[in-house]
């Protein structure tokens, strides 16, 4: 039997009909078309899926669609309307991927993290990357990226 369900959706009210199994990243891009999650291992593992639900990254892969109802859900495309955000630019200045499958998770992971620490040490950002997995990097460009969006932004007070 499926149910109407409203979120916000990127700053924006989204109302739609789901069934109660259908999965959260399933409707975000297939729904909503929303495809920066992406589908890797489905099961919690990899972050490929990583979004913010009410500013808290979560994994889309482990959440029914149901559950987002009433939900404010944030992804990349809502972060950067315009212009890159601080730690994109970051990313992008150090080169810090190469296939980008696993890109919006760290920016969310990292947009988290500086959130709710202005000031990471090398070790916290370690472990909040510590659930995205990246196939092709090896993380030390990802970690220095993220440090340096703290040193750009204490140079520019
Ligand atoms: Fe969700 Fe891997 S696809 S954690
Ligand atoms: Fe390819 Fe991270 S850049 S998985």
């Amino acid at each position: 039997m499926r149910k109407q369900i409203t979120l916000r959706l990127n700053d924006e009210p989204r109302t739609l009909e789901v069934q109660p199994n259908d999965i959260l990243l399933d409707v975000l891009r297939e729904k909503l078309g929303v495809k920066s999650p992406k589908i890797g291992c489905e099961r919690g593992d990899c972050g490929a899926c990583t979004i913010l639900l009410d500013g808290k990254t979560v994994r889309s892969c482990l959440i029914l669609a149901i559950e987002a109802d009433g939900h404010e859900v944030m992804t990349v495309e809502g972060l950067s309307r315009g212009s890159l955000t601080p730690v994109q630019q970051a990313l992008l200045e150090h080169n810090s991927f190469q296939c980008g499958f696993c890109a919006p998770g760290v920016v969310l992971a990292a947009t988290e993290l500086l959130g709710d620490n202005p000031h990471p040490t090398e070790q916290d950002v370690k472990e909040a990357l510590s659930g995205n997995l990246c196939r092709c990097t090896g993380y030390q460009s990802i970690i220095e990226a993220i440090i340096d969006v703290q040193e750009k932004a204490s140079k520019s007070l």
